[in-house]
């Protein structure tokens, strides 16, 4: 990456990757540039990110919302001639390769690949929100390095500070040229607080091998609900990658937040009824082996909320 463009948040982050994107598009004589982004994807909630959004519950109260965004299907590259062709005010792309609120959906296999061609023979901008597959989560510093692609913009906030407010937009090659002095910028943007966070929470993931421990400990975590849940008919589906993992439940379970929380657990439950874990990459085997004797049992015997 050649630019970084700093923020406080993820958001904050995903904001100035639409903002390179229209001023793409600009450049290209597009009046009203178009971002293309996700069904239920999930980029924060500013007004452009909650637009960016594909979720009417982020949306719902804030109308009317920015304009210029156009939604595909994740994971599906066939429809992307047609949405071209009907659309000729799009200029960008914007995607998380793994949707979290989503449900934890991992891009297909190739799917980032097939998305780079077609943003190069188009002249769109690949961006990609890596707001929390990235630093690590995944096995790879960014989820992209797994595919070999490079995007033109990367964003990246919640591995990156830890715990203190940072969010980062990368740029690459021609995109790294659109944004000007002047075009952005905030107060606390770059801190240096923040920045000397970031930097030890970056040289912490370098020097301790953090990225493959998140790929040894995700490969044991997903190793050890596959075996505890194998015959659980509830269960629809158990994906991920790294450090990332959804077990899918065939109704809503919110109520297993509070039922693994009282056994001293914190898990998240989103999209309604997949249970998202993204557990430290510091874990112990012991501790991922721990978390599957905690949350297996409660899946097994959970009902119905
Ligand atoms: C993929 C993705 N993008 C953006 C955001 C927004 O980040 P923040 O809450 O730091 O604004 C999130 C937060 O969950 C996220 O998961």
């Amino acid at each position: 990456m050649d630019k970084v463009f700093f923020g406080n948040s993820g958001a904050e982050a995903n904001e100035a990757a639409i903002k390179m994107a229209r001023l793409h598009g600009h450049k290209k004589g597009i009046k009203l540039p178009t971002v293309l982004v996700m069904d239920n994807a999930f980029h924060g909630r500013t007004l452009a990110t909650l637009s960016a959004s594909g979720s009417r519950k982020v949306q719902a109260g804030f109308e009317p919302l920015v304009r210029g965004f156009a939604r595909g299907s994740f994971n599906d590259i066939q429809s992307l001639e047609t949405i071209a062709d009907n659309n000729p005010n799009i200029c960008a792309v914007f995607v998380e390769p793994i949707q979290g609120e989503g449900g934890i959906r991992v891009a297909a296999d190739d799917y980032l690949k097939q998305l780079r061609e077609f943003c190069t023979e188009k002249g769109w901008l690949l961006m990609l929100d890596e707001v929390q597959t990235g630093n690590g989560r995944t096995g790879k510093y960014f989820y992209y390095q797994h595919s070999g692609i490079v995007p033109d913009v990367v964003t990246t906030s919640k591995g990156l500070g830890n715990g203190v407010p940072i969010g980062a937009c990368l740029a690459h090659g021609e995109a790294a040229e659109l944004m000007q002095p002047g075009n952005h910028g905030s107060t606390f943007g770059g801190n240096p607080l923040a920045c000397a966070a970031a930097l030890a929470a970056v040289t912490t993931i370098e020097e301790e091998n953090l990225c493959e421990r998140a790929m040894v400990l995700g490969d044991r975590l997903m190793a050890g609900f596959k075996a505890a849940l194998a015959d659980v008919p509830h269960v629809k589906e158990i994906r991920g990658k790294g450090c990332m993992i959804g077990i899918e439940i065939d109704k809503p379970c919110k109520s297993l937040f509070p039922a693994a929380m009282t056994k001293g657990l914190i898990i998240n439950v989103t999209a309604d009824s997949v249970i998202r874990l993204l557990p430290p990459m510091v874990m112990s085997d012991a501790e991922a082996d721990q978390v599957v004797a905690i949350l297996a049992p409660l899946i097994k015997d959970f009902q119905q909320d």
